[in-house]
């Protein structure tokens, strides 16, 4: 029986873990707040806005990767697990800033990047058995890195040729090797002993691969991003998503995180990542995220999601356009209703609180995979940082002036505060969803005693609704009301009706 997902203990107890129906807050480290004004964001930057995230009532925060990186990959690239990088400061401000999120009741999720270090951790020169080579003049298979490119680079001081799934400066760690096993769960042990109470795991289905590097054949990756159109021509079952993943990689970050949550990242089709659930208690579900703004796509997206078990819900994240840029500002509110009324854990990206939107690249750009857009700074106040950092920022925050906490936080009709409304209400909503009737445009589902029903058009339209619905919350006051037995909302709104 997969943990977490034993019925018998889910009905007698209520959610066996934490994060089963938690929201997590995502905090991309760089760029949530400057404590110290070198124009990074850092762990003390994020300490001093811990009573933000307190007010707006989430469970639990999740740090990206805090790690020493030579940030390649913009910190996915780690060169030593158990230190944190010097410019996000020091092993006492992270315990600082555990002490103190325990105390505001906030959990504190941390990011595992298991399946790959970067090229410049001491374990690739000291134990070149904890990676996968391999030797001859041309790359053993036609694998692709995940970035575009092969999945192979030679080593110009071995001659050797090692496989990595994203950039050349993150070779894959070989888990075949139980002394990889062995000092990953030395990582977790690490952490946990830290105080960290969860752990999100970058890039599962890469964590093992083909043992006999068998090609993939061609085909047709099914997700539209982040994957280049050449490697979405291969159907990449050998170079991920082995069968073995389980056995040879997460039984033991299983073992070494005991009780503490263990969310995956496993880019694949949610039926695809039932089997993961063996070991991990959530997987995230990119369907939702991958799904167009159309009733159909999304009403198919949450179905195939839900029947998948534990799915943690997400709109975004580091990696991916903001809500606002991809699904458009108008339907931002529409979509936080849906994203946070769906049950399971969700998961906010920083800044989605305040309907923010993606900037332009930086110039040059500095992430070379094209995702500046969705990590500009957090934006505080109007002020040309937007508040993040006193210094000159990494990364200059996009449009401060118009969209920023503190405009927002005491007007009670914004975004930030239909966020905090929603998250509150939440609590008082049980059961799996269940999708329901809605006329073209729609999109509704119940969960118990409540019906959540989202308008995705621009026109207003109705539904018929149960007699005696009540109007629990809408995405503004003036967008939802209930008129002769039916719920009538405006275009880009949403409803959560508390049935009789
Ligand atoms: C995950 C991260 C992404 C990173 C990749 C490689 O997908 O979310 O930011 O580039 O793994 O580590």
């Amino acid at each position: 029986m997969a943990r977490g997902l034993d019925p018998a203990a889910t009905d007698a107890a209520g959610p066996r873990l934490w994060s089963d129906d938690a929201v997590v807050y995502e905090i991309y480290p760089r760029s949530f707040q400057d404590g110290d004004g070198d124009g990074v964001g850092d762990l003390a930057g994020i300490r001093s806005r811990l009573p933000y995230l307190e007010w707006l009532g989430v469970d639990a925060i999740w740090l990206a990767p805090i790690y020493a990186s030579p940030l390649a990959d913009y910190g996915y690239d780690v060169s030593d697990h158990e230190a944190i990088a010097p410019e996000y400061g020091t092993d006492l401000d992270f315990d600082l800033l555990v002490a103190d999120a325990h105390d505001r009741g906030l959990r504190v999720v941390l990011d595992l990047v298991v399946s790959h270090t970067s090229i410049e951790h001491r374990w690739f020169r000291e134990r070149p058995d904890f990676y996968v080579w391999a030797d001859g003049p041309e790359p053993p298979n036609n694998w692709r890195a995940s970035f575009g490119g092969p999945a192979w680079s030679r080593d110009p001081v071995s001659g050797r040729l090692y496989l990595h799934s994203f950039y050349a400066e993150q070779p894959d760690l070989n888990w075949r090797n139980p002394e990889v096993r062995e000092a990953m769960a030395d990582v977790v042990r690490h952490w946990i002993g830290r105080g960290a109470d969860g752990f999100r795991v970058d890039a599962v289905d890469r964590m093992v691969k083909d043992a006999e590097l068998r090609d993939d054949p061609p085909g047709r990756d099914p997700f539209p991003l982040p994957i280049p159109e050449e490697v979405r021509r291969l159907d990449l079952i050998h170079s991920r998503d082995s069968p073995e993943i389980g056995r040879l990689a997460l039984a033991a970050l299983r073992a070494a995180a005991g009780d503490a949550p263990l969310i995956g990242e496993v880019y694949l089709p949610v039926d695809r990542v039932i089997p993961y659930l063996d070991h991990l208690d959530g997987v995230f579900g990119f369907e939702l995220l991958h799904a167009d703004w159309d009733a159909d796509q999304l009403g198919a997206a949450i179905d195939r999601s839900s029947a998948a078990g534990a799915v943690a819900w997400v709109t975004s994240n580091h990696d991916f356009p903001r809500v606002a840029t991809r699904w458009g500002k108008e339907n931002a509110r529409a979509a936080a209703v849906l994203l946070l009324t769906l049950g399971n854990s969700a998961f906010v990206y920083q800044g989605e609180e305040i309907g923010m939107v993606d900037g332009p690249p930086a110039d040059p750009p500095l992430d070379r995979y094209g995702r500046d857009g969705c990590r500009r700074p957090m934006q505080w106040d109007g002020s040309a940082t937007g508040g993040f950092s006193a210094g000159r920022p990494w990364l200059q925050p996009f449009d401060p002036e118009r969209c920023n906490v503190a405009a927002q936080i005491g007007d009670e009709g914004s975004i930030l505060n239909l966020f905090r409304a929603l998250i509150a209400l939440r609590r008082r909503i049980d059961g799996a969803p269940i999708r329901v009737e809605a006329p073209p445009g729609m999109l509704a589902f119940e969960r118990g005693r409540h019906r959540i029903v989202v308008n995705l058009g621009a026109d207003g339209t109705s539904t018929p609704v149960p007699q005696g619905s009540a109007l629990a919350l809408a995405t503004s006051v003036a967008a939802a009301r209930i008129e002769s037995g039916e719920l009538r909302l405006d275009g880009h709104g949403a409803a959560i009706l508390q049935l009789a």
